[in-house]
């Protein structure tokens, strides 16, 4: 459901493929999946910890004083991009409906704010966050368009959104066949199919379409910076204060990685 570690043997690959799909069989939500893997969950998704890295390193190289910088977390799960901020010295708050996920969070460091909560519906006052971060979380979100405008209201008029994203891997399958129309299918086939067994898990390229409209109505610069393993980071500056127009931005893309970068940055 998420980019998994490939740099382990196969045999230990292979066990973690099963536990994930097991957990999402046996599990009737992407709450309860999330839930049931949050003890294995760094063990076999280690390869975010590089990821989260890159997104505290642009915060702070964004904000110059990482201590007054109130900056959410949203899919917190087990606290990787959170504890990667706060060693900045950043004021972490992580919003996740995983309540296991948090527990493991909290125990991992205690001076993180966590909140058990649904990203579509943030429990926290106007303009209280100078940056939103989600890594790895934006392909559950049923209603992309729900959480941006959400993210608007929360954000400071001078914030920064980065969303870190994976390609649908799915043991290479999807990754060999990007851009095609038997990766089109499979993609579609696999959302419909998890989305039966009761998950949201929309791999489709009309939910990243959706997300990057509605930052480009929502923020006045959206960029996409793309990376040597196919995972991407949207990176949204400045929200429009209601009620002000917006100009017409069209989207930016970012120049390329440079070659073996593996990683959004
Ligand atoms: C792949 S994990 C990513 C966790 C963490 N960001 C990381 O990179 O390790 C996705 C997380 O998003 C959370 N999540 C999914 N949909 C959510 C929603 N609507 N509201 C809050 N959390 C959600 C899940 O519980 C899970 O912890």
């Amino acid at each position: 459901m998420a980019e998994r570690d490939e740099e382990r043997s196969p045999a230990g690959a292979l066990a973690g493929r099963l536990g994930v799909a097991w957990a999402a069989l046996a599990s009737r939500s992407t709450r309860a999946f999330y839930d049931r893997l949050s003890t294995r969950y760094e063990r076999i998704f280690r390869g975010h910890g590089v990821h989260a890295e890159r997104m505290a390193a642009i915060l702070a190289r964004r904000f110059a004083a990482p201590s007054r910088c109130a900056v959410l977390d949203l899919g917190c799960g087990t606290g990787l991009s959170c504890r990667a901020l706060s060693r900045r010295g950043f004021q972490v708050t992580g919003l996740d409906f995983s309540a296991r996920s948090l527990a493991l969070s909290r125990r991992a460091d205690p001076r993180i704010d966590l909140v058990c909560g649904d990203a579509s519906a943030l429990p926290f006052a106007d303009a209280g966050f100078r940056a939103v971060v989600s890594l790895g979380a934006w392909r559950h979100f049923a209603d992309p368009r729900a959480v941006v405008e959400e993210i608007a209201r929360v954000m400071a008029h001078d914030g920064v959104v980065l969303i870190g994203t994976f390609p649908p891997k799915l043991g290479g399958f999807f990754a060999a066949r990007a851009g095609t129309s038997t990766g089109r299918l499979a993609a579609a086939a696999y959302s419909l199919a998890v989305r039966a067994l009761g998950h949201d898990d929309d791999v489709r390229a009309a939910h990243e379409r959706l997300t990057r409209e509605a930052l480009a109505e929502r923020f006045a610069t959206v960029r996409i910076v793309p990376s040597a393993d196919g995972a991407h980071l949207v990176r949204a500056d400045r929200p429009f204060i209601a009620g002000r127009s917006r100009p017409a931005t069209p989207l930016r893309r970012s120049p390329g990685p440079r070659a073996g970068s593996g990683a959004p940055a």
